[in-house]
């Protein structure tokens, strides 16, 4: 079965696909793992990375979306054959993996919305603080709660659909998402003692540039444009064939790119302002960025403002995310959209209300020191994701390289120069990294 879903514009398939990349990855993970790897030793590679392999491998999926249009599972066995089918069905459990606990946190980002509603969360007291968190997450009916509303959240959009439901959620909220994020910069940056923040940030010394900033560089690329998941395979099989892939996939790493930096200087200067510790995950936006907000005249406005941005960022990236799984179920076992969001919405609360669980009754269990929610994270990011990209970057580079050229080339003409530079890096560049990178996880520090 194939899909006839579709964009309505080019800007719809580019908002909703930056909407998925621009993430909690981007604002909790990038200002402090950008500070902790080096500055701009981190930052330069990450921009390198990006707008090589990274970008070949948006245009990669997005051009086995649009050929093989299905689903993931459908669109990889229609260009590569059955087992390029069957790698595609690891995209799907991928990204049904990633949301159930990406929901858990996404409910923690509701519950500090509503807080911040009722002008909660301006507290000078990084111990009180702490112990809010620390209850929200640790009582299990309250972090189940939040989870399943932003599950509800994310499920009641994609069951509107393609162009009414994702794309009409990207196209108003990531313009709002980039405008509060300004505002919140601008407040920032004119706080006395913001500029070391600034320095953290971009500071560059040629002995931080270390294979372990690198490698970590290669990874956060990874995570950010969502890739190795199916996201971009099945986003691309709504896109029309009028577009031109490789202009809509450099508009998707700009804005990636563009939205870590922003988030950067969202929260590094004002942290370096107040002399608190940079540090990542929750820490970062539950505890120290509410410090912030209670230091600054009009707080209470900021911090709605930034709880807002931070729910559009998870929201979007979600329902990317739900969009693989639905599509998965219309396109292979021929569900209608609605039946496909009711089996998501149960199976995906179930699931993440263990990984809600692991912070509370059940943080018993653990292997090699992980609860349950770090070690699906783990697996995800570190094995799931990486071992996606790199059946894609085969499939692409080598399997099918004919359709993969054609499919660049059917709006404008490029160079045969550019092609083969777009062939080097998808053939040999991506999979020799993202091996690499695998063979580091397993056995390296
Ligand atoms: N790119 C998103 C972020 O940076 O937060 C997260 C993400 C979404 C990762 C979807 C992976 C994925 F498949």
């Amino acid at each position: 079965m194939t899909n006839n879903a579709q964009w309505s514009s080019r800007l719809g398939f580019i908002l909703a696909s930056a909407g998925s990349a621009i993430g909690l990855g981007a604002i909790w993970k990038f200002p402090f793992w950008a500070g902790a790897n080096g500055g701009a030793a981190f930052i330069i590679p990450y921009i390198v990375f990006t707008f090589t392999i990274g970008l070949a491998l948006v245009m990669a999926e997005v051009a086995i979306g649009r050929r093989g249009r299905g689903s993931v599972v459908s669109a990889m066995r229609r260009v590569g054959g059955r087992w390029f089918g069957t790698l595609g069905a690891l995209g799907v459990l991928t990204s049904f993996f990633i949301l159930s606990y990406y929901s858990v946190v996404g409910g923690w980002c509701v519950a500090y919305l509503w807080d911040a509603i009722q002008g909660n969360v301006t507290i000078n007291d990084a111990n009180l603080l702490k112990s809010h968190f620390g209850h929200l997450v640790s009582t299990p009916e309250l972090n189940v709660f939040w989870h399943f509303v932003f599950l509800t959240l994310t499920c009641g959009t994609v069951a509107l659909g393609v162009e009414s439901g994702i794309e009409r959620l990207s196209k108003y909220l990531m313009p709002t998402l980039f405008i509060l994020m300004l505002a919140i910069i601008v407040r920032g940056l004119t706080l006395p003692g913001a500029w070391a923040g600034v320095e953290y940030l971009f500071n560059f010394s040629w002995d931080k540039v270390t294979s372990n900033a690198i490698l970590n560089a290669m990874g956060f690329t990874f995570f950010s444009l969502s890739l190795g998941a199916g996201i971009l395979v099945t986003y691309g099989s709504y896109l029309s064939d009028k577009t031109d892939v490789p202009n809509a996939s450099l508009w998707v790493a700009v804005l990636a790119i563009q939205a870590a930096l922003l988030a950067g200087l969202m929260i590094m200067p004002a942290v370096f302002a107040f002399g608190l510790e940079p540090n990542g995950g929750p820490g970062l936006v539950f505890v120290t960025v509410p410090m912030i907000f209670s230091h600054i005249p009009f707080g209470g406005v900021f911090a709605l403002l930034f709880y807002i941005c931070l729910l559009v960022a998870a929201l979007t990236s979600a329902v990317s995310l739900l969009e693989v799984v639905t599509a998965y179920l219309q396109n292979e076992w021929h569900l209608s959209r609605k039946v496909a969001t009711i089996v998501n919405w149960v199976s995906l609360f179930l699931l993440g209300s263990v990984s809600a669980l692991s912070f509370g009754p059940w943080s018993g269990f653990t292997v090699s020191g992980r609860n349950f929610f770090d070690l699906l994270d783990y697996i995800c990011s570190n094995y799931m994701m990486p071992l996606g990209g790199f059946a894609v970057a085969i499939l692409a580079g080598w399997v099918a390289w004919p359709m993969m050229r054609q499919q660049i080339t059917a709006v404008k003409p490029y160079s045969e120069a550019a092609l083969s530079l777009l062939r080097i890096m998808i053939a040999f560049l991506a999979p020799i990294l993202v091996a690499v990178a695998i063979y580091q996880g397993l056995f390296g520090g």
